[in-house]
């Protein structure tokens, strides 16, 4: 488990948006994936095409100033994505943030004979004292196996859980409208996938087996869509929770608290003003 406060990481690789989340104060760490580096490279690349990616990716590392970075392997075989992650940990040690994202399973399908070769690096990884993030968790099972290999971060998919269980049950997928956390009902009995009933019943489940057992691992709660499921992975404990900057830009936003702030600003005596400025 985590140090007791939930932290708050940007799930981006545009160094703008992190950049901001540093600023207003509220990032506590980065998470990237291989599709969020395509489109932070293909948008910083239309401003300048000979854009340096390990410039680029030092400079996400400077502003994060320490705090976690993760960082995907791209390969699949074992030795591929050991020799990778020790590469990237190599390429931008000196920064000391850098955790390598591993898939919990990097199979494709499930007659692949691969299926443990993500548990296998992240053991391996954990004896050579690299951090790792391992991804892609959609059961608390593949959790309580990364937990055990020495993962620093389990990052379970509450939005995709939520997608899927919609899918499989044939009902229209909206990903930013808010999914029940005591999942959803039809004809009377409540949808699941294999008990997990939402995203955040995933990330629940994910927290109480960790602290059941004292694991150092902490888990991420990712594919955050909305701000009701940031407060949903707070109510459930998660360590961290991992945000696209669209979520953590409505998270401070009301109706109420701007009607409150006209109010207010309407009724200022002067003397307080004069005495105080
Ligand atoms: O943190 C994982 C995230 O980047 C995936 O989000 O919304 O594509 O499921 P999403």
């Amino acid at each position: 488990g985590g140090d007791g406060i939930m932290k708050i990481f940007i799930d981006s690789a545009d160094i703008d948006e992190i950049k901001q989340a540093y600023e207003w104060g509220i990032a506590d760490g980065v998470t990237t994936n291989p599709s969020l580096l395509k489109k932070a490279v293909t948008k910083h690349k239309k401003k300048n095409k000979n854009l340096n990616l390990k410039n680029y990716i030092n400079q996400i590392l400077k502003i994060a100033k320490g705090s976690p970075v993760s960082l995907e392997v791209t390969e699949t075989s074992k030795t591929g994505m050991l020799k990778q992650a020790k590469n990237i940990h190599k390429l931008f040690k000196s920064h000391k943030n850098v955790y390598i994202k591993i898939p919990i399973n990097p199979a494709f399908k499930e007659s692949d004979t691969t299926h443990f070769d993500g548990i296998t690096v992240i053991k391996q990884l954990t004896k050579l004292k690299i951090k790792t993030n391992c991804t892609l968790i959609f059961t608390p099972e593949q959790a309580l196996l990364a937990a055990k290999a020495g993962a620093s971060f389990v990052s379970p998919f509450a939005g995709r859980i939520d997608d899927f269980i919609r899918v499989s049950n044939k009902l229209k997928v909206d990903k930013t409208a808010h999914y029940p956390v005591w999942g959803m009902q039809k004809k009377d009995k409540t949808l699941h996938d294999n008990g997990i009933v939402s995203g955040i019943d995933l990330v629940e489940q994910c927290v109480t087996i960790l602290k059941h057992y004292n694991f150092k691992t902490q888990v991420l709660a990712a594919s955050l869509r909305n701000t009701r499921q940031v407060r949903e992975s707070a109510m459930v404990g998660s360590d961290i929770a991992t945000l696209p900057f669209t979520v953590i830009k409505e998270m401070l936003k009301h109706q109420k608290t701007y009607e409150g702030m006209k109010n207010f600003t309407k009724d200022i005596v002067p003397e307080y003003v004069k005495l105080t400025k």
